[in-house]
């Protein structure tokens, strides 16, 4: 477990994470999310699930919040809290791991279950762009 940061710092994001609660749309789970970021350039996003009447469309709140990342110029994660309905931490699916994975980097730090952890803890050995290069740069066959 990695603690390098004040509690003080990850209380922003708790408040933001459990801020985007009050937009969640889970009328088929009644498990309403929220997830926030902190950014390189100390900005937060926030994001919240978004449920389907077709069930398996359903945006998990790290969707959400990815969008609203790009939409708010891009940028990188420094660190992430997400949290169920009753505010409290919640882990990211694996889905999710991968979306975060995208937008992080080694020093990226999750508030986890069990305490704060880096992305190569929750998703170890992750794929990622490196891996499409390595085929990008591969001779093309036949
Ligand atoms: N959910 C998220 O929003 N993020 C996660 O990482 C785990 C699951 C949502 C999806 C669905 O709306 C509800 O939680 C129950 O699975």
């Amino acid at each position: 477990m990695t603690t390098d940061m004040p509690d003080v710092e990850w209380e922003p994001l708790r408040l933001a994470a459990t801020a985007a609660l009050a937009s969640a749309y889970a009328p088929y789970s009644k498990f309403p999310v929220g997830a926030a970021a902190r950014l390189e350039d100390g900005s937060i996003v926030a994001g919240c699930n978004v449920e389907n009447a077709s069930y398996g469309l359903t945006l998990c709140a790290e969707c959400t919040m990815v969008g609203a990342l790009r939409m708010n110029g891009g940028g990188l994660i420094t660190e992430f809290y997400c949290v169920d309905g009753n505010g409290a931490i919640l882990m990211p699916c694996g889905r999710c791991r991968q979306l975060l994975f995208e937008f992080s980097t080694a020093e990226t730090r999750l508030m986890t279950s069990s305490g704060v952890k880096t992305m190569d803890e929750v998703l170890p050995d992750a794929f990622g762009p490196r891996d499409l290069g390595r085929l990008a740069v591969a001779p093309a066959e036949g």
